[in-house]
């Protein structure tokens, strides 16, 4: 049998996906290929014609049927980008999505002028959010929570991978059951989907994504109502709230938000136009109180 070069396993691997109705087959194909033979782009197109060993070949190829199973390349390669940084994934966490990069870029916007804000991070999965504020402000410090233990422990490896490990805390937490202390952000990306949303997903998300970080209960917004009542007791006065949120959930977020005395501060769109993300703050002589 001839020896397998880059440019034959690409053509296999893209001839597979292609049959298998995967639509990013050609990029697909190629980040596996990149990741199997532990090469970057410009070598495969530059030296198509590199011998690739047995071993590495063999890795590819299996890859390449895991996607033709709907396994998002993501999850197959354990990582995904965000906001320029590497997170590694683990079952327990949500992949972290381009969408919720808007929430990030409208609590930098924020926070720019705070010489050392103080953040909570609820459901933090991976760590993307409360990981990439920390490396873009060197002042600050974040509490981290989630529900998953095992999620925490993804985070904590990323925090330590991305070098702000000594200013995080990571709290195991039903939302703001465990959570001590006052801040200056609350931030989350929380479930949002109704079981009925979660049927008609795509099956690379609705079958690799953890229920738990999909779902938002009966009508997708038990977890604002949950963030909204506890936030007043958990924010400092001059403190804000961001969440992300559903495509045309706005209006039903800020009703929630404004039961609990807030007012809504901005609204953020993502990169297909849509509202991503809201911001909150405590309503002046609007009821609002701390305890
Ligand atoms: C949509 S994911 C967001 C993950 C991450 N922040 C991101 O943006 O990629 C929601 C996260 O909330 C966590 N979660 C679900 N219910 C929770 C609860 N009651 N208390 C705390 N965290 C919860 C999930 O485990 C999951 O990690």
């Amino acid at each position: 049998m001839p020896a397998e070069t880059l440019a034959s396993l690409l053509g296999w691997g893209r001839g597979r996906l292609i049959q298998a109705r995967i639509e990013t087959a050609q990029l697909d194909a190629r980040l596996l290929l990149q990741h199997a033979t532990d090469s970057d782009h410009a070598t495969l197109i530059g030296r198509p014609d590199t011998v690739v060993a047995d071993a590495a070949a063999a890795r590819y190829r299996d890859m390449i049927m895991r996607r033709t199973r709907h396994e998002p390349v993501s999850r197959i390669i354990g990582r995904r980008e965000f906001y320029g940084r590497d997170f590694a994934l683990s079952p327990a966490t949500l992949d972290p999505r381009p969408d919720t990069e808007t929430l990030v870029a409208a609590a930098l916007d924020a926070l720019r002028q705070h010489p050392a804000p103080h953040i909570l991070d609820l459901g933090t999965g991976t760590g993307a959010i409360a990981i990439t504020l920390l490396a873009e402000l060197p002042g600050a410090r974040a509490m981290a929570t989630d529900v998953s233990l095992e999620a925490l422990e993804t985070a904590a490896g990323n925090a330590r991978k991305h070098c702000v490990v000594d200013r995080m805390e990571f709290v195991q937490s039903f939302w703001f059951d465990a959570v001590t202390g006052c801040f200056d952000l609350i931030i989350s990306n929380p479930p949002y989907l109704s079981a009925g949303d979660i049927e008609s997903l795509d099956p690379e998300v609705k079958d690799w994504d953890p229920r738990r970080a999909l779902e938002g209960g009966p009508d997708g917004l038990d977890c604002y109502r949950a963030i909204a009542k506890g936030a007043p007791h958990h924010l400092l006065p001059a403190g804000l709230v961001v969440v992300e949120i559903g495509s045309g959930r706005g209006t039903q977020v800020a009703e929630i938000f404004a039961e609990y005395g807030f007012e809504l501060g901005a609204a953020h769109r993502d990169l297909a136009g849509h509202v991503r993300c809201l911001v909150f703050r405590p309503r002046k002589n609007g009821g609002w109180k701390r305890p």
